[in-house]
């Protein structure tokens, strides 16, 4: 479960997390907006050899068979933490097609709104690094709680 965010978002990969280990599988969270990395530019790319974080970000996503990608809406695409540690994991390994090259990607959301944009973002980001992106997704808000019927077969989806 990777998670953009530390409020909702964090909140329903808790969800996500705690489904998941009732039906036998292991489950971690990672809190994108916890690890802060800096700014991807590529002049900082140049200069900083290692990025605190980062090989333990790339160790917990390459070991795991299937990601959960959960991230709030923002400005009608996606926040920030989410994009810049994909640029960073884009560009620190020779070998990141293998990182996400046919990796089962669900993705979810707790937005403000409706959170449709958020879910076409991540969409496009991560079928275009070749994951396979599950057609079901979650989204949810302050009236609209996550359906647990949708989680278990988005996670049945992702663990077959
Ligand atoms: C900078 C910013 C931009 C936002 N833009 C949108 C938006 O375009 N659409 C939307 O539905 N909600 C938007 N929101 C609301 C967030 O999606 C909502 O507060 C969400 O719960 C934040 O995630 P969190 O609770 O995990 O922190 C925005 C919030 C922020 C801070």
């Amino acid at each position: 479960m990777i998670t953009a965010t530390s409020d909702n978002n964090l909140a329903l990969a808790g969800k996500f997390a705690d489904a998941a280990r009732e039906m036998g599988h292991e489950a971690d969270i990672v809190n994108l907006a916890e690890l802060d990395f800096p700014m991807f530019t590529v002049a900082r790319s140049k200069e900083l050899d290692v990025v605190p974080g980062m090989a333990e970000l790339k160790a917990a996503m390459s070991s795991a068979d299937s990601w959960m990608v959960i991230a709030p809406e923002y400005n009608g695409s996606m926040p920030p933490t989410l994009n810049n540690a994909v640029a960073w994991l884009s560009t620190q390994w020779k070998d990141f097609r293998a990182l996400f090259n046919s990796r089962k990607v669900g993705l979810a959301t707790h937005s403000g709104g409706g959170g449709e944009h958020v879910i076409m973002a991540m969409r496009q980001m991560f079928s275009y690094l070749g994951c396979n992106v599950l057609g079901r997704k979650l989204a949810s808000n302050k009236d609209k709680e996550a359906n647990p019927e949708t989680i278990e077969d988005m996670l049945n989806q992702l663990a077959n």
